[in-house]
């Protein structure tokens, strides 16, 4: 019997347009991909990684070889989820032609079902491009990380009237290009209904709204593994960070005062008869 689970593709993600919420979660590892695949419907290999696992400012500066090797690395653990691995600054806006190349490099290397870039109205043309050589693309819309240069440039969009319509134009833009799905990110929650109402994709809002069709957040915010800065949209459902800096503490102590290692853990120890 196999009882490896069925690899979750981007049709049963875009069929899931008003239906059930999709699930996503990011993730890096492989340890990590194994330890959300059986409750994850989408994993996004983000370039949020950047941030919450290189320790940059912002998600620029990590390469298309960083995505592939941390893709590789996700691919290696998870077996449900769709794989979705980022498109990183720097690696898809130059022209069509580029764009094509490095997203048909990701799914060759890593075997992902798909890759995500940011980006609207300006965007379109691109997203065609690349669907139409055959990689599904996740679009990603509203606050994009990729264009801030610094931490304090991360702004909510679509406050103000034109603000909105922007938005509204993007994700429709994107949708029409033949994106999957879409990324709603740090928008005002009525834009992101309002763009979950009208799009015919599946949307997966972060910052956005609970009438989205799918939600995701940065692993390690939601864990308490990156505390540098925590947005209003993340709701933390465990603080892995205090609980690694206390096992660091015990382990500290127990090697100062040679509690660690025990005879129990060294090689060629008779065992004492009971
Ligand atoms: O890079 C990332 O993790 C993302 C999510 C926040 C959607 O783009």
């Amino acid at each position: 019997m196999n009882d490896t689970p069925e690899r979750i593709g981007v049709d049963e993600i875009c069929a899931r347009k008003g239906k059930d919420p999709i699930v996503c979660l990011t993730a890096y590892t492989t340890p990590m991909a194994k330890s959300l695949d059986p409750y994850c419907d989408l994993m996004l290999v983000g370039d949020s990684l950047a941030m919450v696992v290189y320790g940059l400012e912002t998600t620029r500066g990590v390469t298309l070889e960083i995505m592939i090797a941390h893709g590789q690395a996700v691919m290696r653990g998870a077996n449900r989820a769709c794989v979705v691995v980022d498109l990183p600054h720097g690696s898809y806006e130059t022209s069509k032609h580029q764009a094509i190349a490095s997203a048909a490099h990701v799914l060759a290397e890593t075997g992902c079902q798909a890759v995500k870039l940011e980006g609207g109205v300006e965007m379109a043309d691109t997203v065609r491009a690349i669907v139409d050589a055959g990689v599904p693309v996740l679009g990603h819309v509203g606050l994009l990380p990729q264009k801030a240069e610094h931490r304090g440039a991360f702004k909510i969009q679509g406050k103000d009237d034109e603000g909105a319509k922007q938005v509204i134009a993007d994700a429709a833009a994107i949708t029409e290009a033949g994106a999957f799905a879409l990324v709603i990110e740090g928008t005002v929650e009525p834009v992101a209904r309002s763009i979950t109402e009208q799009c015919s994709i599946p949307t997966i809002g972060i910052g956005a709204s609970p009438a989205c069709d799918g939600q995701i957040l940065v692993t390690q915010d939601m864990v308490g593994l990156f505390s540098d800065f925590t947005p209003k949209f993340v709701k933390k459902y465990a603080d892995l960070g205090s609980a690694l800096s206390e096992a660091a503490k015990e382990y500290a102590d127990d090697v100062r005062s040679r509690r660690f290692p025990g005879l129990e853990h060294c090689f060629g120890v008779e065992k004492p008869e009971s």
